[in-house]
């Protein structure tokens, strides 16, 4: 590919995440100030493979700040695992001119973008996007914080009706490989168990908590879940522990999808613009095939390769501080 970047593509891929257009609109508004055409791709790397292009301007990309989901969609593109249809992928690119890539999404995705990137030759710039939070390279990726805000706001809603109930309840939450999510909407809520994929669960720990805070007469109990823990689904969980465990009526709340969906917070539209600067800097500054990142408020470009392969930990600080305070 030429290496006088003129034209690049940008796309969202995997699950969408709340301020990804926020992200859009940020690297299109500075890519135009500084002279460089923009391309959105359709549906992610699906997109990218059927040549589903479309020329992004200033005004293309207006109203969409405060909009949660993707306006360019998004695909887990099943796809782009072919050789040959990533070679379709790059054609398109060639035939439209366009000499770099920016993939917004998570791990998967940045995997992608890393594969593309070598095989092809072609300059790529990631921008982390996971209400997970489990990309490696920044304390944030966007949509993180809007997903814990939605869970909070859900378990402080559950919480009225199980104290009124004197009920234990189990409210599942997103999170296939990270706590990152159930952790924190654990601190952030108040719950007194939680069940991470990080950490091994045994049923019996969780009847030893909720004997000890019946004993401090606790009248009602939330239990966070999260989806990728190691015993399984919380309907599961709930009807093994009726079977050693009948002080409390149970209940199960799984919160899915909606997390993933609703209006961006402040710091996520805040953390997205950041982001969509620091992959327009990425460009300037010739890092190419590197992931952008947030760390310690500095804004960072890591090479994608050491990002898709390293995970981003649970803090274990905050685990012992969940442990003792949630009683
Ligand atoms: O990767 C983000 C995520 O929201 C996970 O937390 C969740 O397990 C998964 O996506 C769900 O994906 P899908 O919407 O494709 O079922």
């Amino acid at each position: 590919m030429s290496s006088k970047i003129s034209k690049i593509a940008i796309l969202t891929s995997g699950g969408d995440a709340p301020g990804m257009n926020a992200a859009i609109r940020s690297f299109v508004r500075l890519a135009e100030y500084n002279n460089i055409e923009i391309i959105g791709v359709k549906r992610g790397f699906q997109g990218l493979i059927e040549g589903c292009f479309e020329k992004l301007e200033i005004r293309s990309v207006s109203n969409i700040l405060g909009k949660g989901g993707t306006f360019l969609r998004s695909a887990r593109s099943i796809e782009f695992l072919d050789k040959k249809k990533r070679n379709l992928a790059y054609k398109n690119l060639l035939n439209h001119g366009i000499n770099a890539l920016v993939v917004i999404g998570g791990n998967g995705s940045l995997t992608g973008a890393g594969v593309f990137a070598e095989e092809f030759n072609v300059p790529v710039i990631g921008i982390p996007a996971s209400i997970d939070n489990d990309v490696y390279g920044t304390d944030f990726s966007i949509g993180y914080n809007t997903a814990l805000e939605t869970i909070v706001e859900s378990v402080d809603k559950i919480r009225d009706t199980a104290n009124s109930h004197n009920r234990l309840f189990f409210i599942e939450v997103m999170g296939r490989k990270s706590g990152n999510l159930a952790l924190n909407a654990s601190l952030a809520s108040g719950a007194c168990f939680v069940i991470l994929p990080e950490k091994d669960f045994q049923l019996i720990d969780l009847v030893k908590r909720l004997e000890e805070n019946k004993k401090r007469n606790k009248e009602s109990s939330i239990v966070i879940v999260a989806e990728g823990n190691n015993y399984g689904p919380s309907y599961k969980i709930a009807q093994d522990l009726s079977k050693v465990y009948s002080a409390y009526e149970s209940k199960v709340t799984i919160l899915g999808h909606i997390q993933r969906g609703g209006k961006p917070s402040s710091f996520d539209r805040i953390l997205a613009s950041q982001l969509g600067m620091a992959a327009l800097e990425a460009f300037k500054l010739k890092k190419y095939n590197t992931s952008v990142g947030l760390v310690n408020n500095a804004l960072i470009h890591s090479p994608i390769s050491e990002v898709i392969n390293a995970t981003n930990n649970l803090s274990n600080d905050l685990y012992r501080l969940n442990k003792i305070i949630s009683r």
